[in-house]
């Protein structure tokens, strides 16, 4: 993206949680974020709306709209949430400061719904289970062809996380999930697990960055990513910190960087072993069932990995 490219206008739906902090960090930095609605994923809705609001303090945009959204999937329950990879309260071993305000609203789906019916063209991208977004969906269908495209870090073309079959934004809600997929939305992007596992921040880059922000306004990233990549190394052969949904927001503001193909998914809401898995229909058929999403597959890890330094890094910083 050059300078003169207009910042895309996104709303951010996210469980902050420790990669949805480095998602919210490049929403801020490279993105018209239009505001931020939260879910409940990682930890409870509760510590998400506090995460989101705290980091928009941390990010110097103390007036960045965020909304309280849903505490629980459309099922009404989850068997467990996240914390053993982002701490009990979200931010890794860390408390961040009390947020300077309350949320603009606990009406995350009526905020979404107002906003895009008076707007359109905006892009969405979601970082967390899709309960706020099904439900927008649900109430006003008009909304649904207004948003220019749909990025959502979720699901999966390889296996699982939670499950052996299913990543944990699409195993909380699956239903939600099916809606969304179901929605016929021409531009809806799934980057899954086969492509956010490859794009890993290790220690040699945690511990550079640390460097570079140490003093600085947003030196508790190197505290939040350095829990995020021992927790990794702890519970996966992953040799470093999957950073998944910086890939989502990285996809609206610098598209060239990740790349996908049409594809049919199925979410899986049978209950069982593979609940909430997204079936990708990789067969190569001269007949294919038709696609209802662009499934990415491939992303320039590297190049990532510097926006993603360079996001964290307050400007003027010795880079
Ligand atoms: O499976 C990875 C996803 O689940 C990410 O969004 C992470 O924040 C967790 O919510
Ligand atoms: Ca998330």
């Amino acid at each position: 993206m050059t300078s003169q490219t207009p910042r895309p206008r996104i709303i951010l739906d996210c469980d902050p949680g420790l990669d949805d902090a480095v998602a919210i960090a490049l929403a801020v930095r490279h993105a018209d974020t239009v505001g931020i609605t939260t879910v409940g994923g990682n930890v409870g809705l509760e510590h998400t709306t506090a995460n989101a609001l705290a980091l928009c303090d941390i990010l110097g945009v103390p007036d960045l709209p965020v909304h309280a959204g849903h505490d629980l999937p459309l099922s009404g329950s989850l068997e467990h949430r996240a914390t053993e990879y982002h701490g009990r309260y979200g931010t890794g071993s860390v408390r961040l400061a009390e947020p300077s305000r309350p949320p603009a609203s606990e009406d995350a789906v009526g905020w979404i719904i107002e906003t895009v019916r008076a707007e359109e063209g905006i892009a969405l991208v979601a970082t967390g289970p899709l309960t706020n977004i099904a439900l927008a969906f649900q109430k006003a269908p008009d909304i649904i062809e207004k948003f220019s495209q749909i990025s959502w870090m979720g699901g999966s073309s390889n296996g699982g996380n939670t499950t052996p079959g299913a990543e944990f934004n699409s195993w909380v809600d699956p239903e939600a999930a099916a809606m969304v997929f179901g929605a016929g939305h021409p531009n809806l992007v799934m980057v899954g697990l086969n492509v956010t596992h490859t794009v890993l921040l290790d220690r040699p880059w945690i511990d550079d960055l640390r460097r570079r922000i140490q003093g600085t306004a947003t030196e508790v990233f190197a505290d939040l990513l350095d829990y995020y990549e021992i927790r990794q190394r702890e519970m996966t052969t992953l040799a470093g910190a999957a950073v998944h949904d910086a890939l989502a927001v990285i996809h609206v503001t610098h598209p060239r960087l990740l790349a996908g193909t049409r594809r049919p998914v199925e979410v899986v809401l049978s209950n069982g072993p593979a609940r909430g898995m997204t079936l990708v229909d990789l067969r190569p058929m001269r007949n294919p069932t038709p696609a209802n999403a662009t499934v990415i597959e491939w992303a320039d890890a590297s190049v990532i990995q510097d926006l993603i330094g360079q996001a964290l890094t307050v400007p003027g910083a010795d880079l």
